[in-house]
Order: C-alpha cells, then sequence, then structure tokens
C-alpha cells in the first residue's frame, strides 16, 4: 500500500507545477451521473483512464465494485488495494511471470484474464489462470479473435480446467463517431457480431464499450445482451471526449506557471512530458494553444484586446499587455485523459482554489 501523502498546500496557486489538479464537485457529478445511467455491476470502470485506487474506491463508492484493468500492474494494484472482488484483465498477455504474478493473487481475488489466441489460452493455462474471458475482435484493428474462432477458443480454454466467463469485444474505433446515429447503428452492428461470438462461447458475461457509447449500451441492453460496460474516462474526462457532448464536466486540468511572455504568445510549463499528445494539442479556456515542446505550451490570449486570463481578470497591466503576465497560472486540458494520468504520480483534489487531498496514481508501470 501507499502511504497517503497529505495536500502539501493548502490553495491552487501554492501548488508547484506541473500538477495534476481534480476538480472534486466535476469527479463527483461525473461518477454519480455515470452510476445513474449504468449502476452498480452494469458498469465495470476501467482503471486505467486514472491509474487510481483512491479513484478506484470514489467508483466503488458509487456502486461499482467490478473493474477492468489494462495491465498487470493494474491488477495487482487493484488487488493488494482491497479492490479485488472482481477483476477482469481486459488485454492479453504472455509474459509467465507477469501472469504467475496475477495466479498467486487468485486466492484474495477474483483474477479473470482476456484471451484470444492458442497461445494466450495456452499461457494462462500453463500459468495457473483459473477464469478467462474470450476476446472477440468487432472492428478495432488490435487484440481479439475473429468471431468465428471464439467457440473453438473457450473449448480450448475448458479443456485446459479453466471457466470461460464469457465474452469481450471493444469496439474502440466508434467511441468518437460524432454522428450519434452512425455511432448507435456501428455499435449495435458489432453487438450483434459479439452476441453470436457470446452464443458459441458461453459463460454469463458480455462486455463491451467505452465512455463514448456507454449511452448506447444502457439503451439497448435488452438487444445486445451487454451485461457490463468498461467505460472509464467518463470520471476525469478530455477535450476529445468532451467535444461530443456527453453529459460530464471536464474534472482533469493540468495546473501550469506561465514562465515566459511575448507580444503575441505566452509560455506556461506544462509541455508534452506532462500531457498525453496522442488525441491533439491541449485546451487553455479562451486562449489559442500553438504548439507543445517536452516542457513548454506556447499560446496565445484569443482576442488581443481581452487579456482576461482563467484567474487574474483584466488588470490594467494585462490591458496594456494582452499576454498574460510571467507567473500567471493557467489550466491547461489535456486531449487525452489516460496517457496524461501515466506520466504523473499524484494528484491534487481539488474545490474551486482549496487543495483537499494529494492522492497517488499508484497503479503506474507494467
Ligand atoms: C479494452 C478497453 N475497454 C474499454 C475502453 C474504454 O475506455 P473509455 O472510457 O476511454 O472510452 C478502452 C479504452 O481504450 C479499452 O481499451
Amino acid at each position: 500500500m501507499h502511504p497517503k501523502p497529505s495536500p502539501d498546500a493548502a490553495t491552487v496557486h501554492e501548488l508547484s507545477t506541473p500538477a495534476v489538479v481534480v476538480d472534486i464537485d466535476a469527479l463527483e457529478h461525473n461518477l454519480s451521473t455515470m452510476a445513474a445511467v449504468l449502476p452498480g455491476a452494469l458498469l465495470r470502470p476501467h482503471v486505467k483512464a486514472h491509474k487510481s485506487t483512491a479513484l478506484a474506491a470514489m467508483q466503488r463508492r458509487h456502486g461499482h465494485h467490478h473493474f477492468t484493468c489494462a495491465t498487470v500492474r493494474e491488477m495487482v494494484g487493484m488487488a493488494r488495494a482491497g479492490l479485488g472482488e472482481d477483476l477482469l484483465l481486459a488485454n492479453e498477455v504472455v509474459d509467465p511471470d507477469r501472469l504467475h504474478e496475477l495466479a498467486m493473487l487468485q486466492d484474495r481475488a477474483m483474477i479473470t484474464v482476456a484471451v484470444d489466441s492458442d497461445a494466450t489460452v495456452d499461457a494462462a493455462a500453463r500459468a495457473g489462470i483459473r477464469h478467462v474471458l474470450i476476446d472477440v475482435n468487432i472492428g478495432l484493428p488490435r487484440c481479439g479473435c475473429a468471431p468465428g474462432e471464439a467457440g473453438r477458443l473457450a473449448q480450448r480454454a475448458r479443456d485446459h480446467g479453466m471457466v470461460v466467463r464469457g465474452v469481450m469485444g471493444y469496439e474502440g474505433h466508434l467511441m468518437a463517431v460524432d454522428d450519434r446515429g452512425t455511432q448507435q447503428r456501428d455499435t449495435l452492428a458489432a453487438m450483434d457480431q459479439l452476441r453470436e461470438a457470446a452464443r458459441e462461447v458461453g459463460g454469463d458475461i458480455i462486455s463491451a464499450g467505452g465512455t463514448g457509447n456507454h449511452d448506447v449500451h444502457a439503451a439497448h441492453r435488452a438487444r445486445t445482451g451487454v451485461t457490463e460496460v468498461q467505460a472509464g474516462s467518463y470520471a476525469l474526462m478530455d477535450t476529445y471526449y468532451s467535444a461530443l457532448g456527453l453529459p460530464f464536466r471536464q474534472a482533469l486540468t493540468i495546473l501550469g506557471t506561465v514562465i515566459a511572455t511575448h507580444e503575441k504568445w505566452a509560455v506556461a510549463d506544462v509541455g508534452l512530458k506532462s500531457l498525453g499528445m496522442d488525441h491533439g494539442n491541449p485546451s487553455i479556456a479562451n486562449h489559442k494553444v500553438w504548439f507543445c515542446s517536452d516542457e513548454h505550451v506556447t499560446f496565445a490570449t484569443e482576442k488581443p484586446d481581452d487579456a482576461r486570463t482563467d484567474h487574474t481578470g483584466p488588470t490594467a497591466s494585462s490591458i496594456r499587455a494582452p499576454q498574460p503576465a510571467v507567473g500567471t497560472r493557467v489550466r491547461v486540458i489535456p486531449a487525452h485523459v489516460d496517457p496524461t494520468m501515466a506520466m504523473h504520480d499524484s494528484f491534487y483534489l481539488v474545490r474551486g482554489d482549496d487543495v483537499l487531498d494529494r492522492l497517488p496514481i499508484d497503479l503506474r508501470g507494467w
């Protein structure tokens, strides 16, 4: 267990930057909004989106006791934190040492591992894994067996003496389709494939989906047979998902400090080493982000006449110099939450300017 660090500043303005800041009211809104749409076991929150046992414990308090993980490290950390009631590794592993580490947890936690090939079934069996889920490819060119292979792999796992709990499929290519009608149609078509595979596989679980189409899953469970949704980003959010108009608020920002100001631009100390950039540049409210480099974001006030930043207001000096002054704090909103969290070792829970707590991001690594 990681010791719980106490907050080392009373207000946001005292934090050293870059710092991961999570607005507790937005977080609570997101957790309760999702729990109302997909209560209890209908949501298997994906912890890869935040990599924090403290945040997973909050999701548990909202009624979700079963979790999805992407790495063995996440599985082990969740089990050790007492959050191992039902953990799914929704990812393939062939490393015998890591599988052995998972198998050793089985007396204290419910461990299920996704398999999608003869090699992954056999590796899980050799390590002594007791429960598997057949991972089916339903359109995203990543892991998952062909739907027609699922029944045969389930039989192979059973021949090894393992329990096959059902199927999973991740339709990641459909998460950010901005035409909701198209997204719904394509999600239902993908789920038809998954359900067909589930008939061949048996078991109780049909696990799929994410933040981007959680509502499609909630509305169409009777047709799809989906028993649980693996959403994770909804808790903290990012600009990739906020562009879709989902009912979740931006809880995560990276606090930065302006370290240089020029006539036409300013620079803050939040660069690509503190931000997941695979979904593009971050955003700063009322400013235009030009680009990021290792430790810098270069940005400009959007309207040269309006020098207002997120907290300084239009002071006399800022009216003369439209870019934010050196020392100004800025809130940088990442385009992709998961890799952003993976770059930091702790986050601050805040309400307004008050720092309430500092919590470890303790599920990093593999
Ligand atoms: C296997 C799996 N399930 C579910 C998700 C859903 O996550 P999100 O909440 O970001 O849509 C992901 C995200 O990449 C994933 O890889």
